[in-house]
């Protein structure tokens, strides 16, 4: 049976996630705005992987015989100066996550969780690669520019992005 104090920052980091996910869509939108489909597509693909970031913690608490409470989900920012400052937006709020991510390894190793470390780990293991992914696009967008012609390349290839769920086994 999973301790009342873990299950209350799991459904924490599930409105986390969740708030993630609403963040990725926001800017998916303002990213069609702006005429960058490709750009638009990639966020899309990343809200739905927040989706099953919530959705393991929502398992993790219910395979426990736990109690999953949702809250309100904030309201995401709309507008945005340009794709070089939504890629920032999401790299802070991606350090950000990493953050409440290690917080959830301290509380589990506090609390003796052992049962929660697989998926703390892989979580560990993710934010690697969510950081990575928003730096190296800002690293491209640093070299074309905010040009018309490089952006119109770089959105080709954004494009290519699709949705891959996670494994089974690593939920
Ligand atoms: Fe679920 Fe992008 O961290």
């Amino acid at each position: 049976m999973i301790k009342k104090k873990i299950e209350k920052a799991f459904n924490q980091q599930i409105n986390a996630e969740t708030y993630s996910a609403y963040l990725y869509l926001s800017m998916s939108a303002a990213l069609e705005r702006m005429n960058l489909p490709g750009f638009a597509n990639w966020m899309r693909v990343q809200a739905q992987e927040e989706m099953t970031h919530a959705m393991k913690f929502f398992q993790h608490i219910i395979e426990r015989g736990g109690k999953v409470v949702l809250a309100a989900i904030d309201a995401p920012p709309i507008d945005w100066k340009n794709v070089t400052e939504i890629f920032k937006e999401a790299l802070g709020h991606e350090e950000k996550v990493t953050g409440l991510i290690n917080d959830l390894v301290d509380l589990a190793a506090a609390e003796k969780d052992h049962a929660a470390s697989p998926m703390l780990q892989w979580f560990v293991n993710e934010q690697i690669e969510e950081e990575k992914n928003a730096m190296d696009i800002l690293g491209k967008l640093e070299i074309v520019g905010e040009t018309a012609g490089g952006l119109y390349i770089l959105d080709k290839e954004m494009a290519q992005r699709t949705f891959v769920p996670p494994a089974a086994e690593q939920a």
